[in-house]
């Protein structure tokens, strides 16, 4: 199955640092070799990343930590805390960081290792080195540890780095406001499970855009609580597609609001875009554009709305073109939905058609979706 799908989706549903002393930036670059890192991927170098951290986080400035090129570093599941002295800090990641080889490496770890920044504003991260989750040990588990997280992350940005084979979802990120992140590498087998690409939770302003997600799970996830979510250029698949949710677990009270995808495509994805919500009566769905999709189905059924109750509304698909990829038929199912189509095939039996002139062949819109998405 192979889906070119480019859309706009726009969606509607309803700590501190043990800072002493302060120390001016004279060097500016906190060289984790300098603080006792090995980098021969045997020796365990959390502590001398720690040691470095701390340095750089008691600095004016703009300090740097540097991971160099041409080393592996092996880190047991490690916390860099902030707030920091310095207004921005700069992590430049040119080797590779490996996880533990085996899951023994994280048995200190209490929740959600393996490599966590928590409030540290302002934090880059980026360079052309590797992140190695080597979490194929984990695969076959329950219960399993996600590789990069960034909690209460203001204005974070992360770029140019691969990420590879985490135990679950590669990069998560948590109560962050304002985050870039964009030129990533994000890939494991397509049959490792629950390898998410990037998830998102209870956060604002974040885009992510021009990056290759294959990971055999989602290869973006937004979660409960998440507004403003901006979505450009992503390579998506093998996996799952992006997805919102699933939301409203145990009825949770949890909204998802503005998330905007666009110029992306999919490739061998079992879904292109998807909202996910548990049976409960705490979800809603409403006010949800899809437009110019374009693309082919392996499956017979290409489109599915599948409601509880009435409670999917204003839904509109314009300038769809869903065909099989195997000379079959291609359907779309449909239940407890209301909104609009145009221009969209198959067609969606329980929106109301409103094909003006027949003339789909034009760019020519004819359900006007909002123009703000872009920011
Ligand atoms: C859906 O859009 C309509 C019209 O723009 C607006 O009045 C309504 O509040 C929106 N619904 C939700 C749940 O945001
Ligand atoms: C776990 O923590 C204990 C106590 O801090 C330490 O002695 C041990 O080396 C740690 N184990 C690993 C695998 O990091
Ligand atoms: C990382 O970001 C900083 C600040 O935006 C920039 O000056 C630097 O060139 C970037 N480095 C790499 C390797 O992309
Ligand atoms: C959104 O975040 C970006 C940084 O990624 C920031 O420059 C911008 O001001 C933020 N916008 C709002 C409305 O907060
Ligand atoms: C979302 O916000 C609601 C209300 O503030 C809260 O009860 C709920 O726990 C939050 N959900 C998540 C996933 O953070
Ligand atoms: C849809 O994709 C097909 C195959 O890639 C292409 O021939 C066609 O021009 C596309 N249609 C639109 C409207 O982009
Ligand atoms: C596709 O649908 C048409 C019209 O309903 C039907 O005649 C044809 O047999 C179907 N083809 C397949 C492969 O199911």
């Amino acid at each position: 199955m192979q889906e070119l799908l480019t859309f706009v989706l726009i969606l509607s549903i309803s700590s501190t640092c043990l800072c002493r002393g302060l120390v001016e930036d004279t060097s500016g670059g906190f060289n984790v070799l300098d603080y006792g890192a090995v980098g021969d991927g045997q020796t365990d170098d959390s502590q001398a990343f720690l040691k470095a951290w701390t340095a750089l986080c008691q600095t004016k400035g703009t300090p740097q930590l540097i991971v160099p090129s041409g080393k592996k570093f092996l880190l047991m599941p490690v916390m860099f805390q902030g707030p920091c002295q310095s207004n921005s800090v700069q992590v430049q990641i040119l080797g590779t960081i490996l996880a533990p080889s085996s899951m023994d490496g994280w048995t200190n770890c209490s929740t959600n290792c393996w490599l966590r920044f928590s409030g540290v504003s302002n934090l880059i991260v980026n360079g052309s080195g590797t992140i190695d989750g080597r979490g194929s040990t984990w695969w076959n588990q329950v219960y399993t540890d996600q590789a990069l997280q960034f909690n209460y992350c203001n204005n974070l940005q992360l770029s140019g780095l691969t990420h590879l084979n985490s135990p679950r979802n590669h990069i998560s990120l948590t109560a962050c406001n304002g985050a870039s992140l964009s030129s990533l590498h994000i890939s494991a087998p397509a049959s490792s499970p629950n390898t998410d690409g990037i998830d998102i939770s209870s956060s604002t302003n974040i885009t992510i855009h021009d990056s290759n997600i294959a990971t055999g799970d989602d290869c973006i996830a937004i979660n409960g609580n998440s507004t403003h979510i901006y979505i450009t250029g992503i390579n998506c698949g093998p996996g799952h597609g992006i997805s919102v949710g699933s939301l409203g677990r145990d009825g949770a009270h949890e909204t998802v609001e503005y998330v905007y995808v666009q110029h992306c495509t999919f490739t061998q994805t079992q879904n292109g875009a998807r909202i996910k919500t548990w049976r409960s009566s705490a979800v809603q769905v409403s006010n949800v554009t899809y437009m110019d999709i374009n693309g082919t189905s392996g499956n017979q059924q290409g489109i599915i709305f599948n409601c509880d109750q009435e409670v999917c509304t204003n839904i509109i698909m314009d300038h769809i073109n869903i065909r099989s990829s195997n000379g079959g038929n291609v359907s779309a199912t449909c239940k407890n939905v209301k909104g609009q189509s145009s221009c969209t095939t198959p067609e969606v039996p329980c929106l109301s058609s409103n094909n003006i002139n027949d003339d789909c062949d034009n760019q020519k819109r004819h359900i006007f979706a909002p123009t703000n998405y872009l920011h």
